[in-house]
């Protein structure tokens, strides 16, 4: 096991790229079960969690490898398994969206139910509910999903909740289905747009992308695709925070800039200059930040997967900032952390009122999940002496070479043992 020591006091300067989105790769990754034919995938980012996708597929049967540094290539000639096994989908919930394209290309899927993790309950009747409207028999056994369909069929689903995760492994079982699905309430964010992109150029006809209603007609099989995997709009989100909380200027080459507007609206909001400098978009602050108040909502409103990192920058913002979490219903558990570092945080159910600014200090803290580990991290940038951060394989699920990227923007940051 390893841990990040960080050094806090340094403005981050400079200028840094982001890798492929992590939660576009992985259902575009699944999606290579749809056809016999080669799927080749640039800037896939190099994580802990796209290695656990590229074993799931090995194990299906689909050659996988790895071209070049950021460039896969996925080959499912024959699918030799149907089965997802509870030692994989537990490590990895996103695994989850491979029950469509199973199904869709055998017939037949049996795949552990993913369980719930840190952030909640994460229960997937959405994804069944869906996959059951297109006609599919679907049974729970010993803990598995197991699902059979001669053929599917094409069917209207209305989702309760714009759940990501079904709303791509609906798509995936609807695009070789026979005739017309349409998904109402279907989930709008920028990995959702981009699995559509790659289907499509895959040979499905799908309309929507993006709206409440996508709309799916059956085509008879998929051919190969080359695709290009979008920046990584979380990873955007993260340095942005990190560049604010640290009095910083970054310009972020590469970022998604029309994949941040509630993100940049928020930062402005809380005295951040955000604005497109013509070599990406920059990040700055020299006045001290203000508090503002924030709810976590379905894209395109502000990203939960940004909340830990917000949190940590409010604690500098003079005043009271109020978070409300209306995703995940346990999503506050650096919280804890923050305060042992001299945060003062009140949590009232999905509520966090922030009060600041609080000097922070260093401290060993521990990360629970991805996201918190990162808004630890920006924490610890701003924090006085040094953080140490234990249990870093969360974040290597999800940030590819986070350390070299901070360091290359003056960060004293370093991995050591733990
Ligand atoms: C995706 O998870 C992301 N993961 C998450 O990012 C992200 O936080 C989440 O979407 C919300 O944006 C990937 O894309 C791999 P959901 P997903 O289904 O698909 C409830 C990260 O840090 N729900 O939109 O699992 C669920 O419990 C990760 O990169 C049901 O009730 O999210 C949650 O409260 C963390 N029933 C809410 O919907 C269902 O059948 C949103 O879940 C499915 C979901």
């Amino acid at each position: 096991m390893e841990k990040m020591i960080i050094h806090g006091g340094a403005p981050l300067r400079g200028t840094v790229t982001l890798s492929g989105s992590k939660n576009a790769a992985l259902p575009i990754m699944m999606a290579s079960l749809l056809t016999s034919e080669p799927l080749h995938l640039s800037n896939v980012p190099r994580l802990r969690d796209v290695k656990t996708a590229m074993e799931l597929l090995s194990q299906l049967g689909v050659a996988a490898r790895w071209i070049d540094e950021h460039r896969v290539e996925l080959h499912a000639a024959k699918v030799t398994s149907h089965e997802a096994s509870y030692e994989l989908v537990k490590t990895m919930r996103a695994s989850f969206v491979v029950l469509g394209p199973l199904l869709a290309r055998t017939g037949r899927a049996r795949v552990s139910t993913p369980g719930g993790c840190a952030i909640g309950a994460r229960p997937v009747n959405l994804h069944i509910a869906g996959i059951r409207a297109l006609g599919s028999k679907i049974q729970f056994r010993h803990g598995y999903v197991e699902a059979h369909a001669e053929k599917l069929t094409g069917g209207r689903i209305w989702l309760d909740s714009p759940s990501v995760g079904a709303t791509e492994n609906i798509l995936m079982a609807a695009v070789t289905a026979r005739g017309h699905t349409a998904i109402e309430n279907a989930a709008r964010e920028p990995e959702v747009q981009d699995l559509v992109q790659v289907l499509i150029k895959m040979g499905a006809k799908i309309t929507g992308a993006g709206t409440h209603v996508i709309e799916i007609e059956g085509v008879e099989r998929l051919h190969g695709a080359e695709h290009e995997v979008i920046a990584d709009r979380i990873e955007a989100g993260s340095m942005m925070a990190a560049a604010a909380i640290t009095g910083g200027d970054v310009t972020i080459a590469n970022a998604p800039i029309e994949h941040l507007e509630a993100v940049a609206t928020k930062l402005r909001e809380a005295g951040v200059t955000v604005e497109s400098n013509g070599k990406g978009l920059r990040v700055a602050r020299t006045n001290g930040l203000k508090s503002v108040e924030l709810r976590t909502l379905p894209y395109p409103g502000f990203p939960t997967d940004l909340q830990a990192q917000m949190m940590a920058m409010l604690t500098q913002a003079e005043g009271t900032s109020v978070i409300t979490e209306t995703i995940f219903e346990n999503r506050f558990m650096h919280a804890q952390e923050l305060a042992r570092m001299g945060a003062d945080i009140l949590m009232k159910g999905p509520t966090a009122v922030i009060r600041g600014p609080s000097k922070l200090s260093g401290a060993p803290v521990m990360a629970t999940d991805l996201r918190a580990s990162m808004g630890l991290i920006i924490a610890g940038l701003a924090a006085e002496h040094t953080t140490e951060l234990s249990r870093i394989y969360h974040l290597d699920r999800g940030y590819e070479a986070l350390d070299a990227k901070l360091s290359g923007l003056g960060a004293r940051i370093e991995r050591a043992p733990e």
